[in-house]
């Protein structure tokens, strides 16, 4: 499952009938990174929950399903890239050393489409859009060279467009290799392009590393073409965080904050209300009903659903998380892989873990431990309790400080709780064991043995009683 809001930005796809001509997407993914300064390589680094790589792989295929998909990348990276299921076809392909971006691209020449029009994309380059990129390769279908360009405030670090005097694209250089003039343009590649495969393999192989950072760069590749009569085109974004590249940590926190702004915006269209769109993270998909509020600093991962007037509290975290309509989860409760019923009340500081599954109106209340149980209809486990590997039935209460011992030390075991069973405060319940039905636990015991249907369970030191225990007057 994708991020909604990665589907909207792939909406194109849906109403795709332009016939683009992209043969192949190209995505450079080789550079070690090292301004992260990290041991994950960049592809990996983690945006709103899932590596850039898969950002960029989500995108190309999006805007273009029939294209074959060529990743670069490196002997040293290739192996954790290649760990993860993607789900679709990738093409895997080595640059042994990193020679820059146009060596790069130049590893993929064999591979590529005879006739075909080729896109570039980079690993770092994460957020361009389904729409820019088909602008791009509509007009690369005339035989031409597109740059994806962009008009920013701050230009330092990117190439600068070089324009002659008739306004034609001369050349890109990077900052490197700029002078104090070319340094003051502000119109800059963003890395994209499209290209002719027949460009790329007639021009690639003469690129020169003639330049401050000794490499072969793919941006030479507009003056190589231009002498060869190859026109090149310009297409400039005016959403300037298309173009966002992450390059260190302070930058792909920038580019996190917009997405998830993104997000938040998308979500609010649809009815949802945010307690502060800043201060809200979705790490994966959510799917909501209607009147749904998420207070501040709620982080979801994975894939949640909300049904109609879900209410979720300040500081929780959720992960594949389903929740039937009106059910509110207080503050600070930490939900994970679990089913919630409808008009549940969990929290605050509830924990549910996996293989929870919570039946109509269940109350669950603050510092409980939940973990693999269900729990039937109108049940109630409000204070301080640990319930694991358990089945309790409807209408049961669980008294304050209740534990299931449900580890022997070697295996788990299950306890199970009858309808209308009251268990009291403070009790151990040993597993394997089972109340019955409207059975009573008193407060304090250690329950070993099953206690039978509207039965008294009780298995504690019988109270004595000392008087004048202090020799006082
Ligand atoms: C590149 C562009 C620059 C543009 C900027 C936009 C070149 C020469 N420069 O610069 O004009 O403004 O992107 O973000 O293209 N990579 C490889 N193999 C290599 C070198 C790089 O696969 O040998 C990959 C990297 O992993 C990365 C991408 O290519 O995903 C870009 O490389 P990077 O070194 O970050 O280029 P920039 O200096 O950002
Ligand atoms: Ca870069």
């Amino acid at each position: 499952m994708k991020a909604p809001t990665q589907s909207t930005r792939q909406s194109a796809r849906k109403h795709h009938h332009s016939g683009t001509a992209i043969s192949d997407v190209v995505i450079l993914a080789a550079g070690r990174g090292k301004r992260m300064r990290s041991a994950t390589p960049k592809p990996m680094q983690l945006l709103a929950g899932r590596p850039l790589l898969e950002h960029v792989l989500g995108v190309a295929v999006g805007s273009f399903p029939e294209a074959a998909l060529h990743v670069v990348t490196s002997p040293t990276i290739e192996g954790i890239c290649k760990e993860r299921d993607y789900g679709f076809k990738i093409n895997w392909v080595l640059q042994d050393e990193q020679l820059g971006t146009g060596h790069a691209v130049a590893q993929t020449l064999k591979h590529l489409n005879p006739g075909g029009i080729a896109m570039v994309l980079y690993a770092d380059v994460p957020m361009v859009r389904s729409v820019t990129l088909e602008t791009l390769a509509q007009i690369a279908s005339q035989k031409a060279l597109v740059l994806l360009t962009a008009e920013v405030d701050n230009p330092f670090g990117y190439g600068r467009i070089v324009r002659g005097s008739d306004h034609h694209v001369l050349n890109i250089v990077e900052e490197a290799d700029a002078d104090e003039q070319v340094r003051k343009i502000c119109e800059v590649n963003t890395g994209i392009m499209a290209a002719p495969v027949d460009v790329l393999q007639a021009q690639l192989p003469h690129l020169s590393a003639d330049n401050k950072q000794k490499e072969q760069y793919l941006t030479d590749l507009v003056a190589l073409a231009r002498k060869d009569g190859v026109p090149t085109h310009v297409h400039s974004t005016d959403t300037p965080f298309e173009i966002l590249g992450v390059n260190s940590c302070a930058q792909l926190a920038r580019v996190e904050r917009v997405l998830q702004s993104y997000q938040a915006e998308q979500l609010m269209e649809r009815g949802v209300r945010l307690g502060d769109p800043n201060r809200f993270d979705l790490r994966g998909s959510l799917r909501t009903g209607r009147d749904v509020f998420i207070d501040v600093g709620v982080l979801l991962e994975g894939d949640n659903n909300l049904g109609n007037g879900v209410q979720i509290g300040a500081y929780c975290i959720l992960r594949d998380v389903h929740i039937e309509d009106g059910t509110v989860i207080k503050p600070h409760s930490v939900i994970e892989n679990v089913r919630i019923g409808p008009d549940c009340q969990v929290g605050p500081y509830a924990r549910l873990r996996p293989g929870t599954k919570l039946a109509k109106g269940v109350q669950i209340g603050n510092f409980v431990e939940i973990k693999q149980a269900d729990i039937g209809k109108n049940s109630r486990v409000n204070h301080l309790s640990y319930v694991g590997d358990s089945v309790i039935a409807e209408d049961v209460n669980i008294g304050a400080g209740v534990i299931t011992c449900n580890y022997d030390g070697k295996n788990k075991h299950t306890t199970r709780i009858g309808k209308g069973a009251f268990v009291g405060s403070n009790a151990s319940l040993i597993a394997p064991v089972s109340i019955g039905e409207r059975a009573t636990v008193a407060a304090g015991s250690a329950i070993n043995r099953d206690v039978p249907d509207r039965a008294l369970g009780v298995a504690r030191g019988l109270q004595k009683i000392r008087p004048n225990w202090r020799n006082e007057k």
